[in-house]
């Protein structure tokens, strides 16, 4: 798990300015909330009183208000008020916890979870589709999986699994003449995509709820923006497109919280909403239950622990992808924070950590930069012929 990405922490619908939201992710608590103005905040959810969660009090007057002893914090993470102070005392300068760059797009309170300065970050993952004539969005949908989300992001990018998992797409199978060709896998920045032909097996098939019929070929491909953003094309023909945006958020490292935005460019009445998201997630579902039964649940630390192929390609590139913000010192140790937790809380740095000193909370414990090796980050993992 990486700081210094953008994460999804909650939909828009549940972050309002009278309780506060609790989410998990990265591993660490946060607390999202809403001020009268409707400008959704996102702080780290321990408070540095005693402890206390955060997410587990109320708001009042745009702070979100501690429910141990009533220290009120706002948007900016600054105690403004202890109950046990006199009214002309002020809180001390230390009384502050992290407070995270928001975006509220697509239904969705993303946080940037790290200290970058904002001309540094990785970008949120755009929805182009969203303010398009000819697409519609179905209504976001939200679901946890017990499963690492690298392993599900690597699920995404897999052309090879849907002959055998998804009979509901009609089994596709990518075109005989790309099987002895590498998956030709582009760079995009902060990420690399792909997109390829894919043969029905099962043509014909009244799918997606008995309202399309499958064509012989689709064209269907995705892609990746930095560990947790990802993108599925289906191309079907070039007026029945689905456009499918998943931006994940890793809860620990086993169990992951997925928003799902489904754009399409048929079908576009209101009526057909809830019907394609019900396909939708028959097909999330053959997915689930293959990821929930993988072993290691994580990915191997080893190229030499797994036998990788020519059309997984694509998670070749994402590997080196986390590889290299690996070697920034992004990635977050869970081992030293597994054996610290309990003894001390930890919050993952926000920006105003290279402004301001004297935070109670220690630091997220990462990687350090300098404990893999640079010069591996460039270079590819052997793939191992299929034919
Ligand atoms: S622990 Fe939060 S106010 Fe005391
Ligand atoms: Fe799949």
């Amino acid at each position: 798990m990486y700081i210094n990405f953008w994460y999804p922490i909650a939909s828009g619908e549940v972050v309002t300015n009278k309780e506060p939201h609790r989410a998990e992710v990265l591993g660490v608590k946060l607390v999202a909330f809403r001020d009268d103005a409707g400008n959704a905040h996102v702080l780290a959810d321990t408070c540095i009183h005693r402890g206390g969660s955060l997410g587990k009090g109320w708001v009042k007057d745009n702070c979100v208000v501690c429910p141990y002893h009533g220290w009120r914090f706002d948007e900016d993470g600054k105690c403004v008020g202890i109950p046990t102070f006199a009214d002309d005392e002020k809180p001390p300068a230390r009384a502050k916890v992290d407070s995270y760059p928001v975006q509220e797009k697509y239904g969705i309170v993303f946080a940037f979870l790290g200290d970058l300065a904002e001309e540094e970050r990785p970008p949120l993952r755009e929805i182009p589709e969203w303010s398009q004539e000819g697409w519609r969005a179905n209504k976001l949908v939200v679901f946890e999986i017990d499963a690492y989300y690298e392993r599900s992001m690597e699920n995404g990018l897999d052309p090879s699994h849907n002959e055998f998992v998804h009979p509901t797409q009609g089994s596709p199978t990518i075109s005989q003449d790309l099987k002895r060709e590498p998956l030709e896998v582009q760079d995009v920045p902060w990420g690399s995509e792909f997109i390829v032909n894919f043969e029905n097996e099962v043509t014909g098939t009244e799918a997606l709820g008995g309202h399309y019929k499958l064509e012989p070929e689709v064209l269907a491909g995705s892609g990746h923006i930095g560990p947790n953003q990802m993108i599925t094309w289906i191309n079907f023909s070039k007026d029945h497109r689905f456009s499918q945006y998943f931006f994940e958020a890793p809860i620990n490292e086993n169990r992951t919280r997925v928003f799902f935005v489904n754009m399409r460019s048929w079908l576009l009445e209101p009526e057909n909403d809830n019907r394609i998201t019900k396909v939708n997630m028959l097909i999330a579902q053959e997915d689930i239950d293959l990821l929930e039964e993988l072993d290691p649940v994580r990915t191997p630390n080893s190229p030499s622990e797994e036998v990788l192929v020519r059309s997984d390609g694509a998670i070749t590139r994402y590997r080196e992808c986390l590889k290299e913000w690996t070697s920034r010192g992004w990635r977050i140790d869970m081992k030293s924070l597994s054996e610290q937790r309990g003894d001390r809380a930890f919050a993952i740095p926000s920006p105003a950590r290279k402004t301001s000193k004297n935070w109670v909370q220690k630091p997220i414990p990462l990687v350090s930069a300098g404990k893999t090796s640079n010069n591996r980050v460039q270079k590819p993992i052997p793939l191992v012929s299929a034919v």
